[in-house]
């Protein structure tokens, strides 16, 4: 659970992670950023680099640099290009030029000021150099808060699939500044919103009834709503994370909706939909499918879409194919990293609040995608 800490000049909220000598801790609050006290305690070294992207440094990364600059001797900065179409190998590598031509060693802190684009970069990038460093997690979008920062996923896409290739590598802390949430854009915010729906249906329907009473205030980012969301979104994603941090069973839940949104975001062309857009259409494409499964009923599926569509978000899958678009989903999401032998593995409801992972006929498959595309 989280607990309410006093810090030099800032209250925030603190969520940990236990992962034996791999724990850490997310702080979530606002205007942390500048706060000194949040930094306290991660690792201080020769060496710091801020990576982040053209769209982020300009609006905080002088913040993030003079918050930590007595912790190092030298804080240099890395700007990628902004965009899910650079999540690659290419830009991985231009992270790797600026270490070596600086002379960053071992020691080296890298902190992640950025959405999950930058995030997940750069834990790749600390996992790899110099067969890893340390990194820090500084969440600015609010999928990113209440997910992809915490957990330790990181990576990079591969032409023929989303987060293909990567490595499981805990961040020494994550800092999620709620404040940096204002200059976000809306589409961006309702598709983080996304990742807080689903924690609803598979963990905790007690959050999903608080969501359908509040959505309207955490979109208009009312402190208390917004820090209650991203607080019960990050408890639920540790707990998870810490009974499976390798997803060898349970961890595989928080994908629900991510097996036909990644189809969604690969059929169309990364960054065409958003990664937060296409979990929201496939968490009702997986809906529908537990739904005719037997597993859930029609007011479940009605309960949901209806929180989605308010959320600013589509209830409706794109076609990715004129001529035989179910085919064209099954064909992308066979290739989902929870696929095993060519079957494909759901994350559907149970019942509401718990989630399960398997298979599906085809054909009810194709009935689904059939329904919920448009
Ligand atoms: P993103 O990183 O592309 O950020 C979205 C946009 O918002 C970008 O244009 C970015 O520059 C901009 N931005 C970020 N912070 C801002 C701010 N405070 N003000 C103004 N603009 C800002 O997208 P995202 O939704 O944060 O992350 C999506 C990525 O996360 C995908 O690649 C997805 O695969 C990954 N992901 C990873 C995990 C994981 O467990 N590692 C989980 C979920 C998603
Ligand atoms: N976002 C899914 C996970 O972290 O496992």
């Amino acid at each position: 659970m989280s607990s309410i800490i006093k810090s030099s000049t800032k209250i925030f909220s603190e969520v940990p992670i236990s992962l034996g000598e791999r724990s850490y801790r997310i702080l979530i609050g606002a205007n942390l950023l500048a706060d000194g006290g949040v930094w306290e305690g991660v690792p201080e070294s020769h060496h710091a680099v801020i990576v982040s992207n053209s769209t982020v440094a300009p609006l905080y990364s002088d913040v993030l640099r003079n918050a930590i600059s007595s912790r190092y001797a030298q804080v240099h900065e890395v700007r990628l290009p902004d965009g899910e179409e650079f999540k690659n190998w290419q830009t991985l590598q231009t992270i790797f030029d600026v270490l070596l031509q600086k002379g960053c060693d071992r020691k080296t802190i890298l902190y992640a000021l950025g959405g999950g684009v930058v995030g997940d970069m750069t834990g790749f990038a600390a996992a790899c150099y110099m067969r890893g460093i340390p990194f820090v997690q500084v969440p600015t979008t609010l999928l990113s808060q209440v997910d992809s920062s915490v957990g330790g996923k990181t990576g990079i896409n591969h032409p023929l699939g989303k987060n293909m290739v990567g490595a499981f590598y805990q961040p020494q802390r994550v800092v999620c500044d709620l404040s940096v949430l204002t200059t976000l854009p809306q589409r961006e915010f309702s598709a983080g919103l996304a990742e807080v729906i689903k924690y609803g249906p598979i963990a905790d329907m007690q959050f999903f009834t608080w969501l359908e009473d509040k959505i309207e205030a955490v979109m208009a980012q009312h402190p208390e709503a917004l820090a209650h969301a991203v607080c019960r979104s990050c408890e639920i994603k540790a707990e998870v994370v810490g009974l499976d941090e390798r997803e060898s069973g349970l961890r595989a839940i928080l994908n629900f909706g991510h097996t036909f949104g990644h189809a969604i975001e690969a059929g169309l062309g990364y960054g065409i939909w958003l990664h937060g857009e296409g979990v929201g259409a496939g968490m009702v494409m997986a809906a529908e499918l537990s739904c005719r499964l037997g597993l859930v009923d029609e007011i479940f599926v009605k309960r949901l879409m209806s929180i989605i569509d308010r959320a600013g978000l589509s209830v409706k899958g794109p076609i990715l194919d004129s001529k035989d678009n179910a085919g064209r989903y099954l064909q992308l999401m066979r290739g989902d990293k929870k696929s095993e032998a060519g079957e494909i593995r759901f994350v559907l409801i149970e019942s509401p609040g718990k989630a399960v992972v398997r298979s599906a006929p085809d054909r009810l498959v194709r009935e689904v995608i059939d329904a919920c595309c448009s």
